[in-house]
């Protein structure tokens, strides 16, 4: 078996950066918690942050708010006037409060006089309420580099390269390119060792041989032009470079990437972004039909042809748009249901399944064992789906069935709902960052937007 759930293939460390053997962390600019405008406070425990901005902006209007803040004995660490990151040309408060006093009360009044009004952690009585951090623009991922627990050279004593340290010095060399890049560099190209070549031609050769007939018709849609446009070939290794530029055609997703193991919280935002990190080494030529993580074989000929299809990439960045900020529980739910669909998933055409989830489309034994009736088939419900539990080291024994993209999408969205978030969040093409949703004002604008598209419609409809 040759995928991977997100927390193995780019596992846990979301806040203790890790002391590399690379030497120290390349320069990663000091980012804010919580971007733009979300701040995190430090020790939910002890503090509470607020953003408010005043209906009407007059003189002494800070003065106001203080004196509800002295009403109710609420102590404050800080206080802050700034440029509205929300409502253009207008300013807003962010205030630290200290624990103590009534600070519920506080919050009803100042709500009720401010246009718009959010709190950022808070301590519920033993009911911690702190939103995670996540990134908000699209470089913000580069964060993650240096967020790795395992390093690319960092192998277990049963994985077939473990005793080989030329392969280790090449895991050294691919996870030192993913460490040190950063958005916007064109993604490094790689001369692959004839030896490297060879083991992916044996993977290539046996994989296109099944796909006509197991794979899902969008793969096979986009398979033919990986080849014509990327050197999808059996004796080159396409670069990922090339495979990046060719999605962002297609669908606006682009490839970065990961030096290890990140964390699912981690891995999923870059699916908000239409972001995928992707390895770039490739197995142990020991083996060449297993590998036990994810490698370039498993990225480029499992995960990359459904990212250039409008349907799938929609669907995969809802499952990221719906972990920015989630709970932990809700992440490994998401986590899983990611599983279940991007890696492991199987379609239903013309009543025949077929396979679309890259942990089958790059293996050449589960491709075939997964279609052969041996393993129990459920229909896809995120509800149920996200309960699953599965093995990482064997053919899996349930799949679940996507009717279509676009009904998992769907479906996907409406399991989001029940995440508790106190914001909705959208990502804003024009400016590849990610919008929260949690003032009217905005709603209003996104609607007026809508309505604007909208009449672009009718009248293309009225011309047809
Ligand atoms: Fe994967």
């Amino acid at each position: 078996m040759m995928g991977s759930k997100p927390t193995d293939i780019k596992k846990i460390n979301t806040e203790n950066g890790k002391e590399h053997v690379n030497g120290s962390p390349p320069d990663i600019p000091k980012l804010m918690p919580g971007g733009q405008y979300i701040k995190i406070g430090k020790d939910s425990s002890k503090s509470t942050y607020l953003i408010f901005a005043p209906h009407v902006e007059e003189v002494g209007i800070l003065a106001k708010y203080l004196k509800i803040f002295k009403k109710f004995n609420i102590n404050l660490i800080h206080i802050e006037s700034r440029a509205s990151e929300k409502i253009p040309n207008k300013y807003e408060f962010v205030v630290e409060c200290a624990s103590g006093g009534d600070l519920g009360s506080a919050i009803a009044e100042i709500r009720d006089q401010s246009s718009y009004f959010n709190v950022i952690s808070r301590n519920y009585a033993n009911n911690q309420n702190t939103v995670p951090w996540f990134p908000r623009r699209i470089r913000d991922l580069d964060r993650f580099a240096n967020q790795i627990l395992s390093y690319g050279d960092e192998l277990d004593a049963d994985h077939p390269g473990f005793t080989d340290p030329v392969y280790r010095a090449r895991r050294k060399y691919f996870a030192d390119i993913a460490y040190n890049y950063r958005h916007g560099q064109p993604l490094p190209r790689v001369e692959y060792t004839p030896e490297e070549v060879e083991t992916w031609k044996t993977i290539y050769k046996k994989l296109t041989t099944l796909y006509v007939t197991h794979a899902c018709k969008e793969h096979n849609h986009v398979f033919p032009l990986l080849v014509q446009n990327c050197g999808y070939r059996e004796d080159n290794i396409p670069q990922l470079e090339d495979v990046s530029n060719f999605l962002r055609d297609c669908t606006g997703f682009t490839l970065r990437p990961v030096a290890g193991l990140l964390s699912s919280r981690d891995f999923l935002a870059g699916l908000a972004f239409r972001v995928f990190h992707s390895t770039q080494y490739i197995r142990h030529p020991s083996k060449p039909l297993y590998t036990p993580e994810p490698d370039v074989c498993h990225e480029l000929l499992g995960h990359a042809p459904l990212f250039a299809d409008p349907a799938f990439a929609q669907f995969s960045q809802e499952i990221g748009l719906a972990s920015l900020g989630a709970p932990d529980e809700y992440v490994e739910k998401l986590a899983t249901l990611f599983w279940f669909t991007v890696e492991y998933g199987l379609c239903r055409e013309n009543n025949e399944l077929k396979a679309y989830g890259a942990g089958l489309l790059s293996s050449f034994g589960e491709l075939q064992y997964c279609l052969e009736g041996k393993s129990e088939v459920r229909p896809f419900d995120p509800i149920k789906t996200c309960e699953q539990k599965y093995p990482i080291t064997q053919y899996q024994p349930v799949y679940f069935v996507a009717e279509s993209f676009e009904d998992a999408k769907e479906k996907m969205i409406k399991y989001a709902q029940n995440i508790p978030r106190s914001f909705g969040v959208r990502y804003n093409a024009y400016t590849q960052s990610i919008e929260v949703l949690d003032s009217k004002m905005q709603i209003e604008n996104l609607v007026r937007n809508v309505s604007q598209e909208t009449q672009i419609l009718l009248n293309a409809l009225q011309k047809l």
